[in-house]
């Protein structure tokens, strides 16, 4: 399977002769089972149609910043959050250099300025366009700023010249567009990851539960498999998907969560608790189905385990990372629970109203001793990349302190 496959890509076409090569990389995009949202710049539309795209792609070609029609449907917000990753190709000199420059004056440069997702230029233009130092300037800082450059590839080009400057073909564009997804920061780590809300019976049909879908718990496992790591995902009762190359477990209640993430401990190195466990279960369970009887009902409650500070609290314990679900306070309830629990590090989340639970996307700010970051409103699988590259960034840096601190130890001066 595609690390491409269910991704949805933003494909900017600027405006050169290999702008025709488009509708190529659209079909072998599709191939991969990614979906595809087309935007063109003006002059892209000289060199081929949005039809032609839009038939490809199987989804209306977005071309104008200003259109109310298209702002009232997929504005170029919608479509910058829509992304999983954007990928403009072809990519001219001038497109480079607005880019550079932060321009916002067309739906594409607006766009790629607003997004959070990762991205790509293909560049093709004539060589000496290429080689100017004003393209070269260029091109090193969209690189500093992380916008990867795929290509270009050499040889013979439209103009009669020959060099640099040809669009990667659309195999080699799939492929490294791909890799945007496999960053390997995890590669030979064991991650165990829980997601979803659990379910305490009070009688045989009825049971306590919240209102968590399981999506952010289901992105970051989805993440850390795409970061390379050997993901268990223990799951509460929710109808998705099992992202590609995680391993499922499917549970209902907390005591069934906590025995599952017990058993699967040996060997994880990163432990992520994503599952909104219910904190209280019903002290007994009725038998048969509760009668309407009282004008009142009271229902004891018990103390459900807490499963993360279980983990946390083990002298063999993995890199411990808990979400924080708070209404009010996030900052001082989150680092209040980061130490509580002794967690290597909490991402919270505000939830009420529409916000963390069951919403496609989401904001998170995360805390670690001596540290913080602030991850934007994004769709949850854009988010969960952001949160395990920064899991990956604390992981490894912990790892090498623990190296030298046990080489110190040894060390008889
Ligand atoms: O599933 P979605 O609809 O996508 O929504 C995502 C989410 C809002 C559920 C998610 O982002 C989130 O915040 N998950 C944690 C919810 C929660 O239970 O938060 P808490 O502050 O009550 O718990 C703190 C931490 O302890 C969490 O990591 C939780 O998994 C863990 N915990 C809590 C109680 C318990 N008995 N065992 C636990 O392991």
């Amino acid at each position: 399977m595609s690390y491409l496959s269910g991704k949805n890509i933003l494909l900017g076409v600027t405006g050169g002769i290999a702008a025709y090569k488009s509708a190529e990389l659209v079909r072998r995009l599709r191939e991969q089972d990614a979906v595809v949202r087309v935007v063109m710049t003006a002059g892209a539309m000289e060199f081929i149609t949005p039809l032609t795209l839009q038939a490809l792609s199987g989804h209306p070609v977005a071309t104008d910043l200003l259109d109310p029609a298209a702002e009232a449907a997929m504005g170029h917000i919608e479509l910058a959050r829509w992304a999983d990753a954007v990928l403009v190709a072809p990519a001219t000199a001038n497109f480079i250099a607005r880019r550079v420059h932060g321009r916002g004056d067309d739906l594409l440069t607006a766009v790629c300025l607003a997004s959070a997702a990762p991205q790509a230029v293909a560049p093709a233009m004539n060589r000496g366009m290429w080689e100017d130092p004003a393209t070269r300037e260029n091109i090193a800082v969209l690189e500093a700023r992380g916008i990867r450059v795929f290509g270009p590839a050499e040889g013979s080009q439209a103009c009669g010249d020959s060099g640099p400057g040809r669009l990667l073909e659309a195999d080699e564009l799939v492929e490294k567009l791909a890799g945007l997804f496999s960053t390997a920061e995890l590669a030979g780590c064991r991650v165990l990851v829980t997601a979803g809300p659990t379910r305490e019976a009070l009688d045989p049909v009825r049971y306590i539960s919240n209102r968590s879908s399981g999506k952010m718990g289901f992105a970051v496992a989805a993440a850390a498999a795409e970061a390379g790591a050997q993901v268990t995902m223990v799951a509460g009762p929710v109808a998705l998907q099992t992202p590609e190359r995680v391993e499922r477990i499917d549970v209902v209640t907390a005591a069934e969560m906590q025995q599952a993430v017990l058993g699967q401990l040996d060997g994880t190195d990163i432990f992520i608790a994503a599952a909104a466990v219910a904190d209280y279960r019903p002290q007994a369970v009725a038998r048969q189905k509760l009668k309407k009887s009282a004008a009142h009902l009271t229902l004891e409650l018990e103390r459900n385990p807490d499963i993360l500070a279980t983990v946390a609290a083990r002298e063999d314990a993995p890199f411990s990372v808990g979400f924080a679900a708070e209404t009010e306070s996030m900052e001082q309830n989150a680092r209040q629970k980061l130490q509580a629990k002794l967690l290597d590090m909490i991402a919270a989340n505000r939830v009420g109203e529409h916000l963390g639970f069951d919403a496609d996307e989401n904001a998170l700010q995360v805390f670690w001793e001596g540290g913080s970051a602030e991850l934007e409103l994004a769709r949850k699988s854009v988010l969960a990349r952001q949160l395990i590259a920064l899991v990956a960034e604390r992981y490894h840096h912990k790892h090498n302190d623990d190296k030298v601190i046990k080489l110190h130890a040894k060390d008889p001066a």
